[in-house]
């Protein structure tokens, strides 16, 4: 059976998203279908749609989702109809030669659901991180989904798909942040508040939130942010050092995406100190960096992607976190949103007036 059912989509580069009819199939061997409940909006969406991921036209956008299984194909036993469920872009494969080596965090085939969804007329849609949950329904590969404690909100759940885990992941895992450590984080955006709150989990003494904007650091010293630069006025590296007694940061995570911000990261550690960058570049980007500085600083420069995160291992443990009140999922909800209401979004989100938007289904 074929489900009609309503999706978001990107036609082309640069065009303003749609609701449209999209056709959904009935999962095979190895898929689930998803009735999706919520689905934030992402950046990445937004690049999607801009043409600078790829040029897979038309784009099924959304990825930031929670919902509940329908139906899952014959061979299926990880998830099970009813079941409430977290999507993730890291079905990890088991295969590959980093699962082989037993580093599945870093899966280089991770899976996807084989049938495609399409638009009414049959052309073959391009699923945004191979999900596509601005849809009432979405076909994955089974293990992109992860059952977890059915009485949390979708909405703020959800969010674990991206962002939200690849901020907490940044500083929970990337950076392995200690007990005691002092963490600074750049760019206070969803991704890096969600780093503040990892950092905080993990005990980090000292917490100090780098941004352009005073909304965001008032909104990062809700989540935990012990002190605040505004790096519109203060030289940023000069900062940092200065709250920790003239040495710099043990942990420094990059989470806005920019060269000059990935600079101050690295000058604004301690000597031994890690560097995170879990913002995304785009490919014009580059970084010079002098050989002493980086051999005479020592420590650690460390890509985050996802957060690092296992989604069987980490979304069941974080959904419960939230649930005993530890872990301020809620408050990354801006607002809730009508599937229609996706292309305003992306203009509230360049604006920076919320961390997400979440559409409801
Ligand atoms: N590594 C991953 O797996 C992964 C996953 C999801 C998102 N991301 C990336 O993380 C980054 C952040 O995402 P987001 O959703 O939080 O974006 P966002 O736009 O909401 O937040 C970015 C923040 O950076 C601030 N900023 C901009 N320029 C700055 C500067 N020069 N100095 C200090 N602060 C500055 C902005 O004011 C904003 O608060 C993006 O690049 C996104 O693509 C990475
Ligand atoms: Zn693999
Ligand atoms: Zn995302």
């Amino acid at each position: 059976m074929v489900h009609e059912v309503r999706g978001v989509v990107a036609r082309s580069k640069g065009q303003p998203v749609q609701t449209e009819t999209i056709l959904v199939p009935d999962p095979g061997p190895g898929e689930a279908l998803i009735g999706v409940q919520a689905c934030g909006v992402c950046h990445t969406d937004l690049h999607y749609r801009e043409g600078a991921i790829n040029d897979d036209f038309p784009f099924l956008l959304g990825h930031e989702a929670a919902g509940i299984v329908e139906a899952v194909g014959p061979d299926v036993t990880s998830v099970a109809p009813g079941d409430f469920v977290v999507l993730n872009w890291r079905a990890v494969c088991g295969e590959c030669r980093s699962c082989r080596r037993g580093r599945p965090q870093y899966c280089f085939s991770t899976h996807n659901a084989a049938q495609k969804m399409t638009l009414e007329d049959g052309t073959v849609l391009t699923p945004a991180l191979g999900i596509g949950a601005f849809a009432e329904k979405t076909l994955v590969a089974a293990g992109q989904a992860t059952k977890v404690d059915a009485s949390a909100s979708p909405a703020a759940v959800g969010l674990l798909g991206c962002g939200v885990m690849a901020g907490l992941g940044a500083a929970l895992f990337t950076g392995n942040v200690q007990k005691g450590d002092s963490v600074a984080v750049f760019g206070c955006g969803g991704v890096g508040d969600a780093a503040i709150v990892g950092a905080r989990l993990a005990g980090a003494a000292k917490i100090i939130a780098v941004d352009l904007d005073a909304t965001k650091l008032e909104w990062a010293r809700n989540f935990g942010a012990t002190h605040t630069v505004n790096a519109s006025r203060d030289d940023a590296v000069e900062a940092v050092r200065a709250l920790t007694d003239g040495n710099g940061a043990d942990v420094c995570i990059e989470a806005v995406g920019n060269p000059a911000v990935m600079r101050q990261a690295f000058f604004a550690r301690d000597l031994a100190g890690t560097l995170v960058q879990v913002g995304v570049p785009d490919p014009s980007m580059t970084i010079e960096l002098p050989m002493i500085e980086f051999f005479g600083r020592g420590g650690a420069l460390k890509p985050s992607w996802y957060g690092d995160c296992l989604p069987s291992r980490d979304f069941p443990m974080l959904v419960d976190l939230y649930l005993q009140g530890r872990l301020p999922l809620d408050a990354f909800v801006s607002e809730t949103i009508e599937l229609d209401a996706v292309e305003e979004a992306f203009r509230k989100m360049e604006r920076g007036e919320v961390l997400r938007s979440v559409v409801v289904l």
